[in-house]
């Protein structure tokens, strides 16, 4: 693999477990270059990476987009939660993987309607379409309202919403649910509330990648395990 990546696991406060290593849990049954593939969609995929390069619309990049759906692929989530849909870069990876597994579905949340748009068109153009609803508003209002549970969350709409997406959504999380969180790297600082709320509570690692993105050439996403804690008992009267 032309990709490097670093792994750093945290152990989780008060606990002995620490991150699944790279390639953990279930086995890959195909590898993603074994796999056919739908030439239309490739190239649509081919296409929207070209343009968000050209018109600077930040996007995953193919790096770490290659990671996020070898976890859709391990987790077969049934429903996956997306914040941040832009043109659908990120989307159409899911999507795809969603596809290729037969099952499942991928809601988008997107704040700018043209965006939110254009999306939807690259979703139909790649042959996607029954597998992606695209809902347009602030994903840190419409999330409360989104239908559980949410097997899987992918968190990319501006460092400062993570944390308050991570809180709408979390009573609709399913046990075990895989949450990423991209640009924890280049976004330390807007992230660092979501980070420190994630980390103290599960297992949570971030993952470094080197990227060929003309915006920068490295960067990580903080993959978490979700789990429903306990209860706190309530104080004694
Ligand atoms: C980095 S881009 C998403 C990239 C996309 N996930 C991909 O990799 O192709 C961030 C997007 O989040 C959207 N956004 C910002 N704040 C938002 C919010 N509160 N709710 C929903 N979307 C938001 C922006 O309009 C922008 O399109």
């Amino acid at each position: 693999m032309s990709v490097t990546t670093y792994l750093a696991c945290w152990i989780v406060a008060g606990g002995v477990s620490a991150c699944e290593p790279r390639g953990g849990g279930e086995p890959e049954k195909t590898a993603v270059a074994d796999r056919p593939r739908d030439e239309k969609l490739e190239a649509v995929i081919a296409e929207v990476d070209r343009d968000c390069r050209r018109r600077t619309v930040y996007m995953i990049g193919p790096e770490k987009a290659r990671r996020l759906a070898e976890l859709v692929r391990q987790k077969r989530p049934g429903r996956v939660v997306e914040c941040g849909t832009a043109i659908g870069y990120s989307g159409l990876w899911i999507a795809r993987e969603l596809k290729e597994l037969g099952r499942g579905k991928l809601i988008t949340v997107e704040i700018d309607p043209t965006r939110a748009r254009e999306a939807e068109e690259n979703f139909r153009r790649a042959g996607l379409s029954e597998f992606v609803e695209v809902k347009v508003g602030d994903a840190t209002q419409l999330l409360k309202s989104i239908e559980g549970p949410v097997d899987f969350l992918f968190l990319d709409c501006n460092f400062a919403n993570y944390d308050p997406c991570f809180v709408a959504i979390e009573d609709k999380l399913a046990d075990g649910a895989p949450v990423v969180a991209d640009n924890v790297g280049v976004g330390a600082h807007g992230t660092a509330e979501y980070i420190r709320r994630v980390r103290s509570r599960f297992n949570s690692c971030i993952e470094w990648f080197d990227t060929d993105l003309p915006w920068h050439k490295r960067d990580a996403m903080e993959i978490t395990s979700f789990r429903i804690l306990p209860k706190e008992k309530a104080p004694a009267p």
